[in-house]
């Protein structure tokens, strides 16, 4: 959450900051500041509203310089409001944050700092900690503040005294760097990067960095210089734009065909899915006896398809914990237990502890993330990465089904480690897995079709999506994407659990989304879907092209999906989903690629 922005170099600081807030906004936009530091001092142009708004106070304020810092702000400690924005400023300091500072009030006591701050964050208490530190050596300061810290942080720091320099230093919340031309650049994520350079790198945990025109050095806490790990982006940099979509979510929902195609190709040799590169030896998919996946939001949800997949065709049993919840429920996992930890941005914080909770106790882990080099992946055994590309939006649509691609590879190279296919199972599987991009277009070529559907649910205060089995599995991500940027109150539920007391909310108002794809529950599906439009329900049917549909005549609203195989009918389904959400929030007037109150990369607990 927030986003941070370091640059220094010969050029104005101030464009190059704007426009790198604006990639970076997706991590947070309560408000957004930069400071820029010049021989004549540091100023610092801030306020509560979104990036535009900033660019319009800086046309204003007119800021001057060739170094400086900027953020985009999710609130935590502190409301809403222009003295909260960052940067945060005491005495020599200037800085921005992106964590949280747990014992900010007992270092408020400690340094005697009541009535001094300017604002109610964790974060300008940082800034007041480092000038009591502060005495011409950048390093000492930071080393000694950062021993004073508990929590999560990422931050960027300018001294008065130091022009031209920018340092830094990470507790689990992201920075990544880079050398530009005539200068050196820091942020929250590679987004910002790119258009300068391809080449980054992730600065370690606790390691301090200096940005000057000459580049950048790197130092451990003892104050050693340490080695500069460096990484090069891999996905065309092209793709970071919005190809000419007006929301950044309907580009990601149109590349899905592509970017499943990326994920999976490069993982099946002669036939059969292989973790080579990934170095996952098969010894970690045939003897765990159990498999625990730790995911939060749609993460999870892509993990209860896996569940299904899994305990269908391999036989062993699958737990899905919501990775905040994992630590509180005393888990059970062992040496016998395979964890598998997914995360789009590789640094969601829950998920992340969840994860090395799960180490300690011996389990063997593999990770499945998006971001290269996120901390989700380093602190796996092993990772196999999604080649989504740069996900902007921040409801994940591609994210989630390349992370379904590759639960479906999983599933099949644990089928090949214990044995249990035959070889014309394999390509079967194979084969369909290999279609999904195809079926995807498919959906994608009728998308005019699903928009004029969404008209029974664009003025609904609630809907319900139901299903069974693998259906309600793709409902509650398909009910998540509604609700979080449509606004409108939405719940998956598992079809046949209505009768027990939720069918009282059914009413003529309540439109309801069933998905009908799964061939052995078919029969009761329709059954609970007659029940709901007895109450006056009006459906709206997902169900396979070449299904026959009885009483044709009675159906309002329903949408054909591509037919594939039952267990990969998810991906047509979410595909259909993703673009019902979407063209609610379009129609809506909303925000669709910022929805009110998230942030994309979610590093708070
Ligand atoms: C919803 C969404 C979130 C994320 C969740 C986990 O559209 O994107 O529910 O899935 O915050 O994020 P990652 O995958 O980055 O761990």
């Amino acid at each position: 959450m927030c986003g941070i922005i370091g640059y220094t170099g010969k050029d104005d600081a101030k464009e190059i900051m704007l426009d790198a807030l604006e990639l970076l906004e997706y991590r947070g936009y309560d408000s957004a500041g930069i400071a820029l530091l010049n021989e004549n001092g540091t100023q610092i142009v801030k306020r509560a509203g979104r990036v535009k708004d900033l660019r319009n106070l800086c046309k204003e304020k007119k800021p001057v310089g060739c170094c400086g810092i900027g953020h985009t702000r999710w609130a935590t400690h502190g409301g809403v409001c222009d003295e909260n924005a960052h940067p945060h400023r005491f005495g020599r300091i200037t800085l921005i944050h992106n964590g949280i500072i747990e014992n900010y009030r007992e270092l408020t006591e400690k340094y005697a700092l009541e009535g001094k701050l300017a604002s109610e964050t964790d974060s300008e208490v940082v800034a007041a900690v480092l000038e009591h530190f502060y005495e011409g050596d950048p390093y000492s300061a930071i080393r000694k503040t950062v021993l004073k810290l508990k929590g999560t942080f990422a931050l960027a720091i300018m001294f008065d005294d130091q022009p031209g320099k920018i340092y830094a230093v990470r507790n689990v919340s992201p920075i990544v760097a880079a050398v530009t031309e005539d200068g050196a650049i820091l942020s929250s994520d590679v987004a910002a990067i790119v258009p300068f350079t391809t080449d980054y790198f992730v600065v370690p945990e606790f390691h301090v960095i200096c940005l000057s025109t000459d580049g950048i050095e790197m130092f451990d806490l003892s104050g050693d210089k340490a080695e500069i790990d460096w990484l090069k982006v891999d996905w065309d940099v092209s793709r970071s734009g919005k190809g000419g979509y007006p929301f950044y979510m309907e580009k990601e929902i149109m590349e899905q065909p592509q970017v499943i195609k990326e994920t999976i190709l490069p993982r099946i040799r002669d036939g059969k899915p292989d973790f080579g590169k990934e170095g996952i030896p098969d010894e970690i998919l045939r003897d765990c006896k159990r498999i625990c996946v730790i995911a939060c939001g749609t993460a999870m949800h892509a993990g209860l398809v896996g569940k299904s997949l899994i305990q269908a065709m391999i036989g062993i049993h699958v737990d899905v914990v919501m990775a905040s919840e994992f630590m509180y429920n005393d888990p059970v996992v062992d040496k016998d237990t395979l964890v598998i930890a997914i995360s789009q941005s590789g640094e969601t914080i829950d998920t992340l502890e969840a994860l090395k909770f799960a180490r300690k106790c011996g389990s063997p882990s593999i990770s499945i993330v998006n971001v290269k080099g996120a901390s989700i992946a380093r602190a796996s055994e092993y990772v196999i990465y999604t080649n989504a590309g740069p996900e902007i939006a921040v409801a994940s649509t591609k994210a989630y089904t390349t992370q379904l691609a590759v639960l479906y590879l999983i599933t099949a190279r644990m089928a090949v480690a214990r044995k249990l296919w035959s070889d014309e199972q394999l390509t079967a599987f194979i084969d369909e897995l290999c279609r999904v991009p195809e079926v995807m277009e498919a959906v994608l070529a009728k998308k005019e079709e699903i928009h004029r559907l969404t008209g029974t649910i664009l003025n609904a205060k609630d809907v319900f999506m139901i299903g069974r089995g693998l259906d309600y599995s793709i409902l509650l991500e398909g009910s998540l994407k509604l609700k979080e940027i449509s606004y409108i109150h939405s719940e998956a539920y598992a079809s046949g659990e209505l009768k027990h007391g939720t069918i009282a909310l059914i009413t003529e108002d309540t439109p309801v989304i069933a998905v009908v794809t799964q061939e052995k529950l078919k029969s009761k599906e329709f059954s609970n879907i007659r029940e709901v439009q007895s109450r006056g329900a009006r459906v709206l049917l997902l169900l396979k092209e070449n299904e026959e549909l009885e009483e044709s005549g009675q159906w309002s609203s329903v949408f054909r999906l591509p037919v594939m195989e039952d267990p990969f009918m998810v991906m047509p389904a979410s595909v259909a989903l993703q673009l019902i959400a979407y063209y609610v929030s379009l129609d809506k007037g909303l925000d669709v690629d910022k929805p009110r109150n998230l942030a994309k990369v979610v590093t708070v607990e």
